[in-house]
């Protein structure tokens, strides 16, 4: 590395104490990758309580009246404006929240946003369990939405920093095990719920506030992260909250001392950070960070999150039989996210994307064929059970791909990639970027499955070929190197290069 003073093995660097992994930093990060538990937990009870008809009867009653009718079109059932706008409502609350997030965390620090959005989210919560109208349901999920907004900013920027280099990509795979863990979770309660009779709903939007309890409280028991921490002028407690994750017994000072030469280097371009993130050098955090959260909305992956209990109904499944196949989706979907973590620092980043984006074709091109055969473009006829469960199976198939990649990676690679000057804006663009995809879709969803019908899934298809070639054009390795590295990647990148600039004129200090 030209300039450099960083020891190297191979062509990738490597530090003596990557590899440490201490209880407490295990501890905190578990308390940091809980945000994914709220999160996760609006994600999967959404899609359960709007099949449950006491809900659908009280703020939606232009569906059940549907389902009522002689031969519906099953296509277009749950093709409702209000419906769609209670559930992607909290994603346009999040993606504004998110940007803020990124503006205010130079002065709150990573910890001090994770409390703000969990005392948002349960203010969120409460207004949605105590809701008598339509108005209140949504103005409590827009809540939920500027919390989740918040802490998914700052949680996995959070863990990132953290972890021990070396274990970072399954550190921050916890963040999306905890969401898939949140979802399940919410699919089990939704279960139960829909058992209890007419509040039931009320009772499955009330528990989101008991992870959302967890972490708020937690988050006042950790330390910031000594970036954030240095970023602030406050060296001791960096100094501290190293010792505290790294343990005793390792030698910090070296780290401190990087971590301090890379925050001087970055300090001009921290005060306007939004503006800084678009120069030149640093288009290719920019292109990622914003490309990799919107792909991953465009895998489809919300269809099966949110609608999967509607579209069970769709393929015939009774209400039970759909809750059912939805728990079944979602422990899939939070199981795969152990094979990441297991997959992702040995394996890299690169081949868990290449992999799952062909399985999750072939099954979206399946899924195509089932739909257009079973029910046609009138969508009148009904599936037969062996189809039904197939596209159960389908379904869970796309989600383990998922859960192994586009899912945990989402999270992984853009907070990796970023420098420390740009890392808050670009976490907040981040996750902007997946809000505003993910309420545009699911937004449209429902229509968009009422008008194209079975072409919905090549429609992901499509857009799955195309992400699984970007990822191989332009995406380069990220395992094990640490953050104040990776500049290099772009460097010896075919294509990147150009636009970034010599690491060592901005770096020059950095020493190990
Ligand atoms: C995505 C969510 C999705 C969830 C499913 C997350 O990484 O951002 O939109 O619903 O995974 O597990």
């Amino acid at each position: 590395m030209a300039g450099g003073t960083f020891a190297t093995q191979g062509s990738h660097p490597r530090h003596a104490a990557d590899g440490a992994i201490t209880g407490s930093v295990v501890i905190i990060c578990i308390v940091a990758a809980s945000a994914g538990l709220i999160f996760g937990y609006d994600v999967g009870i959404s899609g359960g309580i709007t099949a449950m008809p006491p809900f659908l009867e009280k703020f939606f009653p232009s569906i059940p009246k549907k389902m009522a009718e002689a031969k519906p079109n099953q296509y277009c059932i749950f093709d409702s404006q209000a419906l769609t706008a209670f559930t992607s409502s909290l994603y346009i609350s999040g993606l504004v929240s998110s940007l803020i997030a990124g503006r205010v965390t130079t002065t709150t620090g990573r910890r001090g946003i994770l409390i703000i959005g969990g005392i948002i989210f349960m203010i969120g919560t409460l207004l949605g369990v105590v809701a008598v109208n339509l108005a209140m349901l949504i103005l409590g999920r827009l809540l939920l939405g500027f919390g989740v907004g918040f802490t998914n900013q700052a949680a996995p920027i959070y863990i990132t920093e953290m972890a021990p280099p070396k274990w970072r990509g399954a550190f921050t795979t916890a963040f999306q095990s905890f969401l898939g863990g949140g979802a399940l979770l919410a699919t089990i309660i939704n279960w139960f719920a829909s058992k209890m009779g007419e509040n039931g709903w009320r009772f499955s939007l009330g528990c989101a506030g008991i992870p959302a309890i967890i972490m708020t409280v937690g988050a006042f028991f950790i330390p910031d992260t000594p970036s954030s921490l240095i970023q602030r002028g406050q060296l001791q407690k960096a100094r501290q909250s190293l010792n505290q994750v790294r343990g005793v017994d390792s030698d910090t000072e070296a780290e401190l001392n990087n971590l301090i030469n890379y925050h001087e280097a970055a300090k001009a371009a921290t005060k306007q950070p939004y503006k800084t993130i678009f120069q030149r050098k640093y288009r290719p955090h920019l292109v990622m960070t914003a490309a990799i959260p919107s792909f991953q909305q465009l895998t489809g992956i919300n269809i099966v999150a949110f609608y999967a209990p509607v579209l069970f109904r769709s393929v015939g499944l009774s209400l039970n039989g759909s809750l059912v196949g939805a728990i079944i989706l979602n422990f899939i979907n939070f199981s795969s996210t152990f094979v990441s973590a297991y997959s992702v620092d040995r394996f890299g980043r690169r081949l868990l994307f290449l992999e799952a984006g062909v399985q999750i074709i072939l099954c979206q091109l399946v899924l195509a064929y089932i739909f257009s055969a079973e029910l046609g473009t009138a969508g009148t006829s009904s599936f037969s059970k062996g189809s039904a469960i197939l596209v159960l199976v389908l379904m869970c198939i796309i989600s383990a791909g998922f859960g192994w990649s586009w899912g945990p990676l989402t999270w992984i690679v853009p907070s990796e990639i970023l420098p420390l000057e740009v890392r808050p804006a670009g976490q907040g663009i981040c996750i902007a970027s997946n809000f505003l995809l993910t309420f545009i879709l699911s937004q449209v969803f429902l229509s968009i499955l009422c008008k194209m019908k079975y072409g919905v899934f090549l429609f992901y298809a499509g857009w799955v070929m195309i992400m699984t070639v970007f990822v191989g054009l332009f995406l380069p390795e990220t395992k094990g190197l640490h953050l104040q590295e990776m500049n290099k990647i772009w460097q010896d990148h075919w294509f990147w290069y150009r636009f970034v600039e010599d690491p060592s004129s901005n770096y020059a200090n950095l020493t190990e």
